[in-house]
């Protein structure tokens, strides 16, 4: 139990499509949260261990689970490392490539830092889990599934296999949730060059009763940052795409009250796709203007 007076921290997962933009979406939030005064603990649940590096100049941490193959036992504050402006970088690690369940891995590295009741230590305000993608396989719906997120906020450009994966964890998602599992908080639309992009991101939260936090651009300022090992919201901390990452981490701080999303059915969302496929060959010839253009 949280010794009395300390709060818990608001625990909140970031998912989407493998290289959708989790880990840079993820640390450029962490960043524009601990700017705003909050403690943030960025927890890496990829067993590549590559979510916390642009918090710390481009270096790579030692795993949870790695520590735990190497000794007997494991002071948790061995894999706590300092990041950007006094973040809290985890990564849990994974299995050797081909054995075990990463989703156990999560559920052991959890476990190790709320044994020594970690969180409360620290004081966290902020406890943010960046997860591998496609809910293919059971064990990253743990962070859902075990209770260890409260908020669910996926990441997704407009491209279909992107939504497709979105559209699964809200599966996922509406599965636990009878069980005290995680809600969605919404969607994070990523890597927006085009108005119509934001009109099918647009459609997809409608359909499946969520709502979108955040317009992401696709920006060469990300690349740029992520070439420096750091965040945008510490390289280029007046641009434009770090302003649009701080009014993220603004939403999310103000978002109280996630829910029960409504995922699209394998049918509906083939012809859900269809449907924009003809929109977009009828925009390209000129038949039709995006909403957006039109304006
Ligand atoms: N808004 C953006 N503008 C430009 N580049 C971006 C943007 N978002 C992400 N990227 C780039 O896309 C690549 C993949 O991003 P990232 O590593 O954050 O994805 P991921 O979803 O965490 O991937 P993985 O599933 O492998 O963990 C990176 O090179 C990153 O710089
Ligand atoms: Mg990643």
């Amino acid at each position: 139990m949280a010794p009395q007076g300390r709060r818990q921290p608001k625990q909140i997962a970031i998912y989407g499509k493998g290289g959708i933009g989790k880990s840079t979406t993820t640390s450029n939030l962490s960043a524009a949260l601990s700017d705003e005064g909050y403690r943030v603990m960025q927890f890496g649940c990829d067993p590549k261990a590559d979510s916390t590096n642009t918090l710390r100049d481009g270096s790579y941490i030692p795993t949870v689970l790695d520590l735990l193959r190497e000794h007997r036992k494991v002071d948790a504050h061995d894999a706590i490392f300092e990041g950007y402006n006094g973040i809290y970088c985890v990564e849990a690690g994974g299995p050797a490539p081909g054995v075990g369940c990463a989703g156990r891995g999560i559920i052991t590295a959890v476990q190790l830092l709320k044994q020594q009741s970690i969180f409360e230590e620290l004081d966290l305000d902020y406890v943010i889990y960046d997860v591998l993608g496609d809910v293919v396989c059971g064990g990253f719906a743990v962070p859902i599934r075990e209770g260890i997120a409260q908020h669910v906020f996926t990441v997704t450009s407009a491209d279909f296999m992107a939504i497709y994966a979105a559209n699964n964890l809200f599966k996922g998602i509406q599965k636990y949730s009878n069980a005290g599992g995680a809600l969605l908080g919404g969607v994070i639309a990523n890597s927006m060059s085009h108005p119509f992009q934001r009109e099918i991101v647009d459609d997809f939260a409608v359909r499946t009763h969520t709502q979108v936090m955040q317009y992401v651009p696709r920006s060469i300022a990300v690349t740029q940052s992520e070439l420096s090992g750091k965040t945008v919201v510490e390289a280029a901390p007046e641009s434009g795409q770090a302003k649009v990452y701080r009014e993220l981490a603004r939403r999310i701080d103000g978002h109280a009250a996630s829910t029960v999303p409504v995922p699209l059915s394998t049918d509906e969302l083939k012809e859900w796709g269809a449907l924009w496929a003809d929109q977009l060959v009828a925009m390209e010839s000129g038949e039709i203007r995006g909403q957006q253009e039109a304006i």
